[in-house]
């Protein structure tokens, strides 16, 4: 069988979607880049807002027509295939098999049945499978729990994905080894609400290290770098800060989502906290680990969100003073209280705040790079950039980095950088050596500039 998998949505989908294709490479399966060579395709998909699953329909719609012409196996797995809105879709575009969050162990099942198959159950057994690390990668990924136990009033993650199950650490510090001894440099604790590990239903698991604990664990496994999401404020507690700021390997970087600014708003949400509570976490996060890099989430145009609201949030986003931030239109979701209770606020009013906010975050990103401009920077490059004689990486605060390639510095692996140069999505500097000189730089030739320019250069 010669596969292809599509992953659309979060860090957990990219897990998800490496799991089920190692299960698929176990039963020899060949994983193919393109549609076009595939007998199967299999859609990991995302169902937080609309235009996610617009998405997977107009992909299935293609996949369909492609199904008339040549035998072709179409599955969807993932958020919007739990939803009665993901299977009605699943009928309409006659989806073969369809595996929701839970139940990404029946792959194998799925494929030897004949007729359509749909595993929508959640099975125990997923939390102790431990995947293959992903080959020949320094960064992985690695699912601590899955659900959540919140009920924000716009998400529809705890109906596609369940109450929050916590992983046991034995299974966790099992597969971390496997990503070490495959030469992981970087893994990044995944969870939909990481902090509260170990606290299923509210009832601490016995045997369970609390997340301060499991961050303490981790950092002393050996691996380089360490970093987590996503946080909820309410379980974000001073001890977590602490763990961070006292284990070196894990990462001074905090990705915790607001979502708004206003007390109003975040009560019509249900996030359980306020404004003010919120500040005072970023306060402590500060406290303790003062060069904290600091990322969250805001959705825009509430229902019933009003001008004042919004200010609220602008306001907060100064308070805070943030590095980046994800920002989303909110997006009216079947299922979701919100969408049952409230009246959806009109387009234009939604994607006008929504311009004035990412106005506002690029200067906050602007001005918290030129900040690193001088500094020295851990960076874990990856390999070659896009444009050739460049490397990329990113830095433990998570910015995307670009460096020369120079004598003496191998294409991937963790260095010192020194930044030269900033925007607000990128920063540019020079790899370091060991006496903290720069190291010089390999020549580029460029076809303008040389003769010398290599043949793939000219391609
Ligand atoms: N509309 C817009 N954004 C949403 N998010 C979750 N649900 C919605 C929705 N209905 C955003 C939140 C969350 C991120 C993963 O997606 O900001 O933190
Ligand atoms: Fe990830 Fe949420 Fe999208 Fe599911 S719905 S893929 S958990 S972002």
């Amino acid at each position: 069988m010669k596969a292809h998998l599509i992953t659309y949505g979060c860090q957990m989908n990219e897990y998800d979607t490496h799991l089920v294709q190692s299960q698929l490479v176990s039963f020899g399966a060949d994983i193919v880049d393109s549609v076009d060579e595939a007998d199967f395709v299999l859609i990991n998909t995302c169902a937080v807002r609309g235009k996610p699953v617009d998405k997977v329909r107009s992909v299935l719609g293609d996949l369909r027509k492609q199904k008339q012409k040549r035998p072709l196996v179409v599955g969807m797995m993932g958020c919007l295939a739990q939803l009665e809105e993901g299977q009605q879709i699943a009928r309409k575009f006659e989806v073969d098999v369809l595996l929701g969050p839970g139940s990404l162990l029946d792959i194998g099942q799925a494929l030897e049945s004949n007729e359509r198959f749909w595993g929508l159950q959640f099975k125990d057994e997923l939390h102790g499978h431990i995947p293959p690390p992903p080959a020949g990668r320094l960064q992985a990924h690695l699912t601590i729990m899955r659900g959540c136990d919140h009920h924000c009033t716009y998400c529809i993650v705890p109906t596609t994905r369940g109450p929050q199950v916590s992983r046991s650490p034995d299974d966790i510090l099992r597969e971390l080894d496997l990503q070490l001894a495959a030469g992981v440099q970087e893994v990044t604790l995944l969870g939909q609400n990481v902090n509260a590990y170990g606290v299923d239903g509210g009832a601490r698991l016995a045997g369970y290290p609390s997340f301060a604990d499991l961050l303490r664990l981790v950092g002393q496994s050996g691996v380089r770098r360490v970093k987590f999401t996503t946080s909820h404020p309410m379980n974000f507690t001073e001890d977590v800060a602490a763990a961070m700021a006292e284990t070196p390997a894990v990462c001074e970087f905090v990705h915790l989502p607001v979502q708004s600014g206003s007390n109003r708003v975040l009560r019509r949400m249900a996030r359980e906290y306020t404004r003010e509570k919120y500040l005072e976490h970023i306060a402590q996060i500060r406290r303790h680990m003062p060069h904290a890099v600091l990322a969250t989430d805001i959705i825009v145009g509430f229902p019933g969100e009003t001008e004042e609201d919004f200010a609220d949030t602008l306001s907060l986003y100064d308070a805070v003073g943030y590095d980046s931030a994800y920002m989303f239109i909110y997006s009216a979701r079947p299922g979701t209280p919100s969408y049952k209770h409230f009246q959806d606020l009109p387009r234009e009013v939604k994607t006008e705040r929504l311009q004035r906010l990412i106005a506002r975050q690029k200067e906050w990103s602007n001005r918290k790079n030129a900040e690193k401009v001088g500094t020295v920077q851990e960076v874990l490059l990856r390999g070659d950039a896009h444009e050739s004689g460049f490397l990329e990486g990113h830095t433990r605060g998570n910015h995307p980095t670009v460096v020369p390639k120079a004598v003496g510095a191998d294409g991937a692996g963790i260095v010192q950088v020194r930044i030269e140069h900033a925007t607000p999505h990128m920063m540019y500097g020079r790899i370091l050596g060991e006496g903290g000189q720069p190291l010089p730089e390999l020549p580029r030739f460029t076809p303008e500039s040389s003769a010398l320019s290599s043949p793939l250069q000219m391609a």
